[in-house]
């Protein structure tokens, strides 16, 4: 159990004239819920389809769940809900997934539960005798998101698992994202939603032209950014004092300081109490993922590489 999720040297995946991926290195472990962004043709998807084996490598190795990539035995613990998912559209939600846990090597007496969890999970169970091809979009990805979660598998691939869903969806989509790891699996979420990942990710890795750009903690890859102020009974000395601290700039009630050393906020409230300022709120402002995203995406050539 302590070889890592996902341990990739080197991977370069070239379709005839296009690469995908270039020498992408990249290590998973155990029990994380890592995000995988990029903008489009990143080479995200496929990253997921070598994690699965449903593409080869052109050049370098690669590891998952402790064997080599394309391992079937491997293979059977993984779950994976495809970026276009489509599911037999003549048979019904329960088959599909009673189908599914059969590949998924559920023994035969514990199928008819699993499918029974998986509907409930996914918010389906009223729709279980449904066939497919009456089912909305949503649904559809909610199923598929059903598929990827039987057999409690090891290690989850989610590509775009909530492009279809609405909002409560999502909601539902984060939970089930959290329960699954909270019972020690892996997760690897590819989104474009960057808020949605900021909420569930403890880790992300930012794909652009096949290579990492950034990769870390979310605090590590979004900076630690200034803080925000409520304050009443702020007067000139008070205000000095801040301006003492860095940059202070004004938003109706609030006032920023940006950049401050987050280690600084307490000396920050100290200082302004002390002038006879009254402090109703404090929030450590981060900047948000999608500014670092865009940031990063679109910096020069040079600066990337
Ligand atoms: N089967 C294929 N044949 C030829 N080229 C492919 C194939 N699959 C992917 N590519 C190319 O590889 C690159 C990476 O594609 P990939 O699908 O991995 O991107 P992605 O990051 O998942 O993008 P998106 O956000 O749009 O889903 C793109 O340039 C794409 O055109
Ligand atoms: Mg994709």
């Amino acid at each position: 159990m302590s070889s890592p999720a996902i341990e990739f040297d080197g991977i370069t995946k070239r379709y005839g004239r296009t690469t995908a991926l270039d020498a992408l290195s990249l290590r998973v472990g155990r029990g994380e819920l890592v995000g995988l962004l990029g903008p489009n043709g990143a080479g995200k998807t496929t990253a997921v389809k070598l994690v699965l084996g449903l593409v080869r490598p052109t050049s370098g190795t690669g590891h998952v769940l402790g064997a080599p990539i394309g391992d079937r035995a491997a293979r059977a613990r993984i779950g994976y809900l495809p970026e276009l998912f489509r599911y037999q559209p003549w048979l019904r939600a329960r088959e599909v997934l009673t189908l599914h846990a059969e590949l998924a090597g559920v023994a035969p007496g514990r199928r008819a539960a699993a499918t029974a969890e998986a509907l409930d999970r996914v918010g389906l169970t009223d729709r279980a005798d449904d066939p497919v091809h009456d089912f909305s979009k949503g649904m559809q990805q909610r199923l598929g998101l059903g598929v990827a979660l039987l057999g409690e598998p090891e290690l989850i691939l989610l590509d775009e698992p909530t492009s279809a869903l609405d909002p409560v969806g999502r909601t539902d989509v984060r939970a089930i994202v959290r329960s699954a790891r909270d019972r020690g699996a892996t997760v690897i979420l590819n989104s474009h939603l960057l808020t949605e990942v900021e909420r569930v990710c403890d880790r992300v890795v930012i794909l652009h032209r096949g290579r990492v750009i950034a990769s870390g903690p979310l605090d590590e890859v979004v900076a630690a950014d200034g803080v925000r102020l409520r304050v009443s009974d702020l007067d000139d000395a008070g205000r000095r004092v801040l301006a003492g601290f860095g940059p202070v700039s004004t938003d109706g009630d609030w006032l920023s300081i940006r950049p401050l050393d987050a280690a600084r906020i307490p000396e920050v409230v100290a200082a302004l109490v002390a002038t006879g300022g009254r402090v109703h709120a404090v929030e450590p402002g981060r900047g948000s993922l999608e500014a670092r995203f865009l940031e990063l995406v679109t910096a020069p050539e040079e600066e990337t590489a």
